[in-house]
């Protein structure tokens, strides 16, 4: 399934993508899922598969996704993305394997098919199951929406459980109990009506990649408290006791910093690190470009500039409404002799999965069990907008016991999963179906 490059976002991988959604569904029914139906959308396929046992026993729907993300920049890839090898890394002793969709969320989904394969094998599932797994989570599941909208009877369930987020460490088991939302935007600034020469027309008309850098500049100030008017409004503040029992978390922020290259964190004042990618929104610089960037000098003052900006959202704050407000706000900020455009990407609401649930209880048992120690509920930094979207439309909540690491690059080149954790979630998921389906008695 690594071989099989499904690159969601790139056109040119669509049959590859569709390829890798046939192995989802050949690998459910051979694991024991009795109906398998790959369901074709505007976008991507979905595979849903399922294995019903009895009315009385609760339901999981496990979620998972099959695309990856893009694998560039290539060269920085010690081996092929889609030739996965088997690696030793100094926190993966015992191998990782080296590929792209390796933890997400290829190598994180497949686990749940083994775990199910195994307790058909063994005969012990304790629950129905069924399986949804989409192939447009990197861009944002545009068509999952309507899909869940659509088969709300088929999708009927007691929990929607996700392996599709981090532990803290391989010896620090951690279940995530929220994630951020998410609003997306690219940006266009114009200046003149073709490139002109640097030197002839230089210091009298406004250049587009000088303007948009003062302009994102200006998006934050010198606290790195990020300028847009309402941008905070809707945020609920963590009560002093949540930061701080959330603070106790283990986290080194020499071994941070040094595992990133970089002398110092950067981030908005008054939170830690631990808060500032957990529960504080933020805006992000994702791509900047304009003007010449080839080999050599040219001089040329460039007729357009362009960046494309995230911005993380927390409980509470809306994805669209953010959207407008930055929307507005860069083009009231737009100097004149510019002309800005700003084009909405994909976005998506914050979640928070509550830690007083059976479904958590379940997830915390199984990783006390497999790992000998009681998992910490954590916030992730990162987005998986369909679990908002499961809460409202299938009015489920939504674990998230995910086996990966931050350190796992994900996103990025060589991106890699620990065999250990790959084991570690086929141990634990079963002991979850366990666990749930005595709690749901
Ligand atoms: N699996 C990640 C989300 C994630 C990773 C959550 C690690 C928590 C910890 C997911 O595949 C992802 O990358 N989501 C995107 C959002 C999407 C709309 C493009 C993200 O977070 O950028
Ligand atoms: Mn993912
Ligand atoms: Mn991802």
């Amino acid at each position: 399934m690594l071989r099989i490059p499904s690159v969601s976002a790139d056109p040119k991988f669509k049959g590859d993508v569709a390829k890798t959604a046939e192995f989802v569904a050949d690998s459910l029914k051979m694991a024991g899922c009795s109906s398998v139906e790959v369901y074709p959308t505007a976008g991507h396929p979905i595979v849903y598969g399922s294995y019903f046992i009895n009315a009385d026993l609760p339901t999981v729907l496990v979620y998972g996704h099959y695309d990856v993300q893009p694998p560039d920049p290539l060269e920085l890839w010690e081996s092929p993305p889609f030739e996965p090898v088997i690696r030793k890394t100094a926190i993966h002793p015992d191998g990782a394997i080296f590929a792209r969709g390796s933890c997400d969320d290829k190598g994180q989904m497949f686990m749940h098919v083994k775990a199910f394969e195994a307790m058909m094998q063994t005969d012990s599932l304790p629950c129905n199951i069924k399986f949804m797994i989409e192939g447009e989570e990197e861009i944002g599941s545009s068509n999952l929406g309507t899909f869940c909208k659509k088969h709300k009877e088929m999708l009927k369930c007691d929990v929607v459980l996700i392996s599709d987020t981090s532990v803290i460490a391989n010896d620090i088991p951690s279940i995530t109990v929220g994630l951020r939302g998410l609003s997306y935007v690219e940006v266009e600034v114009t200046g003149p009506n073709k490139d002109l020469h640097s030197g002839v027309y230089g210091g009298a008309v406004a250049n587009p990649a000088q303007v948009l850098c003062d302009m994102i500049a200006s998006l934050k100030d010198e606290n790195k408290h990020i300028t847009i008017p309402g941008f905070y409004d809707d945020v609920v503040e963590v009560s002093a006791e949540e930061r701080a029992a959330m603070n106790k978390a283990p986290f080194d922020k020499s071994v941070y910093l040094q595992a990133l290259g970089v002398s110092d964190s950067m981030g908005e004042k008054g939170y830690t690190i631990l808060e500032q990618t957990s529960i504080r929104p933020t805006l992000e610089i994702n791509g900047i470009w304009g003007g010449y960037i080839g080999e050599g000098a040219k001089t040329v003052l460039p007729s357009k500039a362009f960046a494309k900006i995230s911005m993380r959202l927390v409980p509470n704050q809306k994805s669209d409404k953010i959207t407008q407000l930055f929307k507005e706000h860069f083009e009231r900020i737009a100097p004149a002799g510019v002309k800005v455009e700003v084009r909405p990407h994909h976005g998506g609401e914050a979640a928070v999965t509550p830690s007083d649930t059976p479904e958590y209880k379940a997830a915390a048992m199984a990783m006390k069990w497999s790992y000998g120690k009681e998992p910490i509920p954590v916030r992730g930094g990162g987005s998986i907008p369909i679990v908002a979207l499961f809460e409202e439309v299938l009015q489920v909540k939504t674990v998230l016991m995910g086996f990966g690491l931050d350190s796992d690059d994900i996103h990025s080149p060589n991106e890699h999963y620990g065999l250990f954790n790959f084991y570690k979630g086929i141990e634990t998921i079963p002991a979850f179906f366990q666990y749930y389906a005595e709690l749901k008695k």
